[in-house]
């Protein structure tokens, strides 16, 4: 058994004990410790690479150990494939949810472990049933006969939970489960993580939004270079001392921006509309400028921003860059214009796994580091470790796969590779979201530094201590236009929140 001291007298419903894990060249988990008890919420907090999602894979039957235990009502057990954890009735949502955009919603959430009819068919109207009742009981309002492929981001993420809880779990682990979704979907999370603690299951919560954290956790466990740093109650700990346990020293968790000398406008929209996601958007973006855009999720910041990247095509709207009229009409002409654009989904779109961090990371700046026709490795390398250290890219070298990189150090190496280009305008999208808390400032610091440079920002962010910390100024949307516009010196999270909502100021 376990060497923890559980606050409640309960038994733990799942107990790691000495668990061990070596990839080439790097120690992912060092005989670390977790007990998970029923009816309460334990949450997992570490660095970028800290181990977390390892932990999930052990428990879900993915990766195998290298040494320690597993226990399960008193007895050892072993889950040599993920077929044996949930056998097990232990269920995840990862932090990269395998979901098949050719499958229905239904499909999706049953694949491997459909419901049969007494013939041994698969029961197509019992499967639509039950997808049924799963997303009524998680507040999805989802067709289950809808194909993935026509879900936005959040509901896809509604369906990975749907199908979590499609087996009949004792444990669930959540992996950044609110990464993508909207503030309404999040608390929807969050009555689900009630309904499941009243139901008596044991969860498992990685986050990197303290705030979720202490709303929801009754414990907390914290993972440092993948050993198992401390561990206890909620109530008797606070931000302040987790965070020092997490990064081993006390941090600022916003960079406080330098001032930059902002110049002449570099970027000017004008009339950008678009027949179902956003009208008559205009704006001039200065050289050396951080631009905010505040709004909730789905009030059309994203859908612009991809439009004025020429990855959609707006129904009309003009750019000027440096005072040119611009034509955007792809991602390529927009790139060889000096604008690029970091989406929030960087995980499957934003690099090519099987190949090495440097090579992600110079792939579109090639040119800069070649001298006719070849390619100089030297300097290859030097700008990839440039661009990855300022942004506290956490890797063994840089040779390694991105693919063997954890969740935001992938999602550094994705900033890297597009800062590295040196554009003229950046439209980063949710800079920071699934990356830490520590590694946070080191990415607000970069920022502010190359804006100092010349290089202009747009932001696209939901939380508003990073647009209140780094924007010079926020334009705020909603539902498709922009509803408010605030320079630094009137910025507060009243206003925008009044603004991103709708609601009048009081008088
Ligand atoms: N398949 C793999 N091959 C090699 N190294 C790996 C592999 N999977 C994970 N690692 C390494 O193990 C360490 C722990 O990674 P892990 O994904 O568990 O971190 P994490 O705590 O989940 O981080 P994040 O907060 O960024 O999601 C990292 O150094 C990572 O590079
Ligand atoms: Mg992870």
């Amino acid at each position: 058994m376990s060497e923890t001291k559980p606050p409640t007298d309960a038994a733990p419903a799942i107990a790691l004990d000495g668990i061990t894990k070596t990839f080439p060249g790097v120690r992912a988990l060092s005989e670390v410790s977790l007990a998970l008890y029923p009816g309460e919420v334990t949450a997992l907090v570490g660095e970028n690479g800290a181990g977390k999602s390892t932990l999930v894979k052990i428990l879900t039957g993915i990766y195998q150990p290298d040494g320690g235990d597993i226990t399960m009502d008193g007895a050892k057990v072993a889950f040599p494939t993920a077929d044996a954890a949930s056998a097990h009735g232990v269920t995840a949502i990862h932090q990269e949810t395998v979901l098949f955009d050719a499958l229905t919603v239904a499909e999706n959430i049953f694949i491997g472990h459909a419901p049969t009819n007494r013939f041994g068919l698969i029961d197509w109207k019992a499967i639509h049933d039950r997808a049924r009742d799963i997303l009524d009981g998680i507040g999805a309002r989802i067709d289950p006969r809808h194909r993935l492929s026509e879900l936005g981001i959040a509901n896809r993420h509604m369906v990975a939970v749907a199908r979590a809880l499609s087996v009949d779990a004792r444990v669930v682990i959540m992996d950044e489960p609110t990464a993508a979704l909207s503030q309404k979907e999040i608390e929807e999370l969050y009555e689900l993580v009630e309904k499941l603690k009243a139901n008596g299951k044991a969860i498992l919560f990685i986050s990197h939004k303290f705030d979720e954290i202490f709303r929801i956790a009754d414990r907390y466990t914290v993972f440092r270079d993948g050993e198992m740093v401390g561990e206890g109650t909620i109530a008797e700990t606070d931000e302040n001392a987790l965070v020092e346990l997490m990064v081993g020293r006390p941090v600022d968790q916003v960079f406080p921006k330098q001032a930059v000398e902002i110049g002449g406008p570099v970027l000017t929209v004008s009339g950008y509309r678009h027949p179902t996601e956003f009208e008559d958007i205009g704006f001039t973006l200065r050289r050396g400028e951080i631009l905010g855009f505040y709004g909730l999720v789905g009030a059309g910041r994203s859908e612009f921003m991809q439009a004025l990247f020429g990855i959609t095509k707006p129904s009309a709207g003009a750019v000027r860059i440096d005072d040119e009229i611009a034509v955007i009409r792809s991602p390529s002409e927009a790139v060889k214009q000096g604008i690029v654009y970091v989406p929030e989904e960087r995980g499957t779109q934003g690099t090519i796994t099987a190949m090495p961090i440097f090579e992600n990371v110079t792939l579109p700046s090639l040119a800069k580091v070649s001298h006719r026709g070849f390619v100089r490795m030297a300097e290859e390398f030097a700008l990839a470790r440039e661009y990855t250290e300022r942004l506290d890219l956490r890797a063994a070298s840089l040779d390694q796969p991105v693919g063997n990189l954890s969740g935001g150090n992938q999602q550094k190496v994705v900033i890297a590779k597009w800062l590295a280009t040196q554009p003229k305008v950046i439209i980063l999208d949710e800079p920071t979201k699934g990356i830490d808390i520590g590694s946070k400032s080191a990415v607000h610091a970069f920022m502010s530094e190359l804006a100092g440079r010349g290089l202009s920002i747009i932001m696209v962010s939901s939380e508003i201590p990073e647009i209140l910390g780094m924007s010079d100024r926020v334009i705020v949307m909603r539902e498709g236009r922009i509803v408010d516009e605030l320079p630094r010196a009137d910025m507060s999270a009243e206003k925008l929140v009044r603004a991103a909502a709708g609601i009048g100021v009081a008088a």
